[in-house]
């Protein structure tokens, strides 16, 4: 696995690649690797015949107060991790190279990051939106492998590649979950053992959700107060939101039709943590 850090040194060794033939495929992530993370890595190397991943902590998608400083960083064990993957090249950027001095111009998404973690996280979309458009740009991907973990995230950056005219084919690859269905998120290392047991509530508002829509219900709110009631039963946990969003334009829905998410946001202690299941009704 080739290492980088220059922008200019990962296009050449990607157009030597893609001299060779080679279509690229591209796992842009934050590090502190987990399976949901090389679950991506591997779609990617099923699709793709030359697969580079980036690891860069974006200061600009995290608010002033949130968990920039203490955002889980291990380099030695992500570089193991994606070696073992089969992982062609690692970007690893420092942050001057994505943010050069002076840079002053940025995304701003629209509709799609208006609501939920947009509404919540005010300049998080456009944090990311910046960033992935900039490592688009560098390392000029055929595919590009993102998690249904973050559907949001997932359709405002489809909505960008479509905007923007971009040559990328964008992949959305299922959620990875721990043995009793949490979601892996490289926030979990923040939960102690009591709170870790504690965040399965969140998944298991999801399943409730999910038994009663099997039953027939249709209705939002229904389905949403279900998922307040289950979350209640959890002291450590507050729910910040449950909502409904259509799959394609990502606008709340009152009800269920056509394919949507129902995604959840909350916090257990100090750590904030969302999940989401995706429905399609025909
Ligand atoms: P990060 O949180 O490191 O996530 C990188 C990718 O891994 C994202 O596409 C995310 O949805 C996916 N992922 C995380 N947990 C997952 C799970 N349990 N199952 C499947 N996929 C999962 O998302 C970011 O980084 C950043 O916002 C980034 C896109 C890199 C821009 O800075």
């Amino acid at each position: 696995m080739q290492i980088i850090k220059k922008a200019n040194d990962l296009r050449l060794a990607v157009s030597d690649a893609r001299k060779n033939g080679k279509t690229i495929g591209f796992v842009p992530t934050m590090g502190a690797l987990h399976r949901g993370h090389i679950s991506l890595v591997k779609r990617s190397k099923e699709e793709t015949g030359f697969t580079v991943v980036s690891i860069f902590v974006n200061p600009s998608q995290f608010g002033p107060k949130e968990d920039f400083n203490k955002y889980p960083r291990d380099i030695e064990k992500d570089g193991s991790l994606l070696e073992k993957a089969g992982v062609d090249l690692l970007f690893f950027p420092d942050a001057s190279e994505i943010y050069p001095e002076g840079l002053s111009t940025w995304v701003e998404p629209g509709e799609p990051a208006k609501i939920l973690e947009g509404e919540r996280r005010p300049g998080h979309f456009r944090g990311v939106c910046t960033v992935v458009l900039k490592l688009f740009e560098i390392v000029g991907p055929d595919f590009a492998f993102f998690g249904q973990k973050d559907a949001q995230q997932f359709a405002v950056l489809d909505r960008m590649v479509k905007d923007f005219n971009m040559p990328v084919r964008m992949i959305e690859c299922p959620i990875v979950r721990d043995h009793d269905g949490l979601a892996l998120s490289s926030r979990n290392a923040y939960l102690n053992e009591t709170e870790r047991r504690a965040a399965v509530i969140y998944h298991k508002s999801l399943q409730n959700a999910l038994g009663l829509i099997e039953k027939g219900e249709r209705n939002a709110e229904a389905i949403i107060e279900s998922i307040k009631r289950t979350v209640e039963t959890e002291p450590l946990a507050k729910l910040d939101y449950a909502e409904i969003a259509d799959a394609g334009t990502f606008k709340k829905s009152t009800d269920l039709h056509g394919t949507t998410y129902i995604l959840i946001a909350g916090f257990i202690g100090a750590t904030r943590l969302i999940d989401n299941i995706k429905i399609t009704i025909d």
